[in-house]
């Protein structure tokens, strides 16, 4: 079976290509866009960490801003392939808890990308049957942005696929919480911990993919990732496209899970 891309219609020039595992997909030859064939990879929920935005910009001589703005589109390509991917959940770190350190300058920039990205892309998240959820204290942000996420999550609630995006989040804070209301109505267990995340009624996370060469984990998902796989690309996140998270499919579905046993 092959599916299309929404609102992105398929290259002419795709190629079909067969992953070690069996896994198979079609990718078109400039590497930008990728017609899949398959969710054959068995992951449900993906998570990344979106790195890179700034050495984009400054290897292209342009201004930081840049580099965020083309990391949403980044983002939209993204968001589009999610049900053609077959997941049903991605998660994207877009603002964490220790980004408000950075300059007055760039987080009026990256809260302008916000609250346009909400605007625009509102109309085709409801099209193509994507649920808006968000993870981390969203409360802490400007009272329109507040307003238009929760116009967002109110009109898509009924989506059949969940892009969850980290606003003011941070995976420590989060379990913190978590651990507070689990005290509150009981015992501390993993399970009453894992009900009080802000991922409660999310898919258990498959795999976690970070971009630019990083390899740490800068407090996300600390929790959820006990038995995610996890993929990193030197790849800038301005520049990540469905065929690089297709590797990541493809270098999932060849592993094997165990989770702790044998
Ligand atoms: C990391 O790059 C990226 C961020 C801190 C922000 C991610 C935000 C976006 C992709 C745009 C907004 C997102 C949405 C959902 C509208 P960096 O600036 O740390 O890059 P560097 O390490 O190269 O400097």
């Amino acid at each position: 079976m092959t599916a299309g891309l929404p609102h992105a219609p398929f290259a002419s020039s795709e190629v079909e290509r067969r992953e070690p595992n069996g896994v198979s997909t079609s990718l078109d030859t400039n590497g930008t866009d990728l017609v899949m064939d398959s969710s054959d990879h068995g992951a449900r929920h993906v998570a990344i960490i979106m790195d890179g935005n700034g050495r984009w910009a400054r290897q292209h001589h342009l201004p930081r801003v840049m580099g965020h703005q083309r990391g949403v589109e980044a983002v939209r390509r993204l968001v589009r392939a999610i049900e053609p991917l077959g997941l049903d959940c991605l998660t994207l770190y877009a603002f964490s808890s220790e980004n408000w350190k950075r300059p007055d300058e760039e987080i009026s920039d990256l809260m302008g990308l916000m609250r346009r990205f909400i605007k625009s892309d509102l109309p085709e998240f409801i099209a193509n049957d994507v649920r808006l959820h968000i993870i981390g204290d969203y409360s802490a942000m400007a009272p329109d942005i507040v307003a238009s996420l929760e116009d967002a999550l109110a009109r898509t609630s009924k989506g059949k696929r969940t892009l969850a995006v980290a606003l003011n989040y941070g995976s420590q804070q989060e379990i913190a919480r978590a651990a507070a209301l689990a005290a509150r109505e009981g015992e501390i267990t993993p399970e009453s911990i894992s009900a009080h995340l802000d991922t409660a009624d999310l898919p258990p996370l498959d795999l976690l993919i970070r971009t630019s060469g990083e390899v740490r984990l800068s407090n996300f998902l600390l929790w959820q990732a006990a038995y995610a796989e996890m993929w990193f690309t030197e790849v800038l996140w301005p520049e990540f496209t469905v065929a690089h998270l297709e590797q990541a499919l493809a270098s999932f579905a060849a592993r094997e899970r165990r989770f702790g046993g044998r």
